[in-house]
């Protein structure tokens, strides 16, 4: 495999998808599957079979339609799990089992009251079992971010002789910082045997806000794969957003990663995930937050005006948002309106721009936001005001 490609694992319709309030039929993820596919992600992971009838059959009708991209179902380290996941996954082109249990000291002493080995035990007999039924399975450690490193190393070498393709380190609790994230995939890269046979995967809960940073550390120490949702959806504060890595990686040639993501696609995808699932994305976000090229002071509007790049580091038409806004409220200046008049089919002198900007300021401290039926208003208060002078 190319070695500075960043393979992106899409988990909308899984981590994404177990958000309360994000439910979706069906049809609505074979819909989003789609456009997956069509975006570029090299795995889906389209559901956790065994969890209901419904996500099985979900995970059943992906796998029949998805042409491109590996189709991934979870399981726990439970051989009936398995069992279902590979019926749920056997008409995919490419299936992915990803399978695993839970490997930090509070994991293996409260949630299965067990001991280290015994967990080592549980995950090579899952990832062999799995190995009966597909060539690819990926091993997770559960809370492998707060997962003593070297009993995570030798986890991560039995799984890579059991057969495992793919070592996926979760911050499920979203607790690491970028720093030691990234230490922990070099230390695997280091000190795991055979290290080279499987590809290291991160998966980043946000729950402190760096889920994005962590992800990029990891793959900046050598993780090849990045497990991400579109808007960041997921369990509790979200996972990595798929828009955030794929642009940082776009945005810094000097870290020669890349992925095969076509980036165009990134704002339609983030919108028919917001639709499909009735989920609101934050103004402010990156990448795909209605804000994200909006500018609205007088000082960021001017340098826009002037040259995007001032204040923009994306060209909005790399992401498929048509273009910047220049928004117009009481911190706009008369560049700004100019600018918007202009759009709107005015040409201003400078006379009437001095007289516009005067009124402009009054609707502009009534309202949140001047549009532009508000400048067609203006311009018929100009005109008049220019014939009375
Ligand atoms: O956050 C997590 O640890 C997970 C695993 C099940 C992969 O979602
Ligand atoms: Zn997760």
């Amino acid at each position: 495999m190319e070695n500075n490609k960043v393979q992106i694992f899409d988990t909308t319709l899984r981590d994404g998808e177990q958000v309360p309030g994000c439910k979706l039929d069906t049809n609505q993820k074979l819909i989003i599957a789609e456009r997956l596919d069509l975006l570029g992600v090299d795995v889906i992971e389209a559901g956790f079979p065994i969890s209901s009838p419904g996500d099985f059959t979900s995970v059943n009708e992906i796998a029949k339609i998805v042409k491109n991209a590996t189709v991934c179902g979870l399981t726990r380290a439970v051989k009936k799990d398995i069992e279902v996941a590979a019926e749920a996954l056997k008409h995919a082109v490419k299936p992915r089992i990803h399978t695993g249990i839970g490997t930090s000291e509070s994991h293996i002493k409260y949630k299965f009251k067990s001991t280290q080995e015994e967990v080592v035990r549980r995950a090579k007999e899952a990832v062999s079992y799995a190995k009966n039924f597909v060539d690819d399975v990926e091993f997770y450690a559960e809370d492998a971010g707060r997962t003593d490193n070297a009993f995570l190393a030798k986890i991560c070498e039995e799984a890579i002789k059991s057969g495992a393709t793919v070592l996926n380190i979760p911050d499920t609790t979203g607790y690491c910082l970028p720093e030691e994230y990234g230490a922990k995939i070099k230390y695997l890269k280091e000190n795991v045997k055979d290290i080279e046979k499987a590809i290291i995967s991160c998966h980043c809960h946000n729950d402190l806000g760096l889920a994005t940073a962590n992800s990029i550390a990891g793959a900046i120490n050598g993780a090849r794969q990045i497990e991400c949702t579109i808007n960041g959806i997921g369990e509790r504060a979200g996972n990595t957003a798929l828009e955030e890595v794929v642009m940082i990686l776009k945005q810094h040639p000097h870290l020669n990663l890349h992925t095969d993501i076509n980036s165009k696609l990134l704002y339609d995808t983030s919108i028919m995930v917001r639709e499909k699932m009735g989920m609101f994305v934050q103004p402010n976000k990156a990448i795909v937050g209605a804000n994200a090229f909006a500018h609205s002071s007088g000082i960021h509007q001017d340098g826009v005006i002037k040259n995007r790049e001032t204040y923009e580091i994306i060209d909005p038409e790399e992401v498929g948002v048509t273009e910047s806004a220049i928004v117009l409220t009481a911190r706009s200046g008369r560049a700004a309106l100019a600018y918007r008049a202009k759009n709107v089919g005015y040409e201003l002198t400078k006379v009437q721009l001095d007289l516009a900007y005067d009124i402009f300021l009054q609707y502009a401290d009534r309202q949140k936001e001047v549009v532009n039926e508000d400048i067609h208003t203006i311009m018929k208060e100009v005109n008049k005001t220019s014939k009375i002078a």
